[in-house]
């Protein structure tokens, strides 16, 4: 395993429409166990392959919303697709890919989705919350689309201070 370079805004493969993964073979299982590395490392709770530099439609959502005294584990989704969304949440959002940048963004509170595992098997998958939110995130970043591309607008400095973000973080 070896952590990967996140690419940052400005880069033209982070606009890019990713290609299903077709290969479920040795070289992906890399690129994917790459991308826990990466995203452990980085404190985030989701990262896509494009982030990577990997025109491909795979992402990792860490699920945080576990019981009191689990450990927070993390979801690989290959081709995945929103099958079913519904409420609603507004709040602060960011990228690794964005560093030091939150923006408000509105997303369903719950969804569905559908996708494949590692070794190329279908299941399915709810998240809430957090996870919702990072199940869209990361599944946008697979048609190119950057949370800024959505956000309402953009937290102020204030605005990071009082929510106890400092500049340098995720
Ligand atoms: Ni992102």
């Amino acid at each position: 395993m070896a952590e990967r370079n996140i690419l940052k805004r400005g880069d033209p493969t982070l606009n890019k429409h990713c290609r299903p993964v077709t290969e479920f073979n040795d070289r992906f299982h890399t690129l994917l166990d790459d991308m826990r590395q990466t995203l452990a490392k980085s404190g985030g709770v989701g990262l896509a392959a494009p982030q990577v530099g990997v025109l491909r439609r795979a992402v990792i959502v860490l699920e945080t919303n576990v019981e009191e005294g689990e450990e927070e584990y993390m979801i690989e989704l290959v081709n995945p697709e929103i099958i079913e969304q519904d409420g609603e949440q507004v709040g602060a959002e960011g990228c690794l890919s964005i560093p030091g940048e939150f923006g408000v963004v509105k997303r369903p509170q719950h969804v569905k989705v559908k996708a494949q595992d590692r070794d190329g098997n279908w299941f399915e998958v709810e998240g809430e919350g957090l996870t919702a939110r990072a199940f869209c995130h990361e599944l946008d970043h697979l048609e190119g689309t950057l949370f800024v591309d959505r956000a309402s607008r953009m937290l102020t400095e204030e605005e990071l201070k009082e929510l106890g973000i400092s500049e340098d973080a995720d």
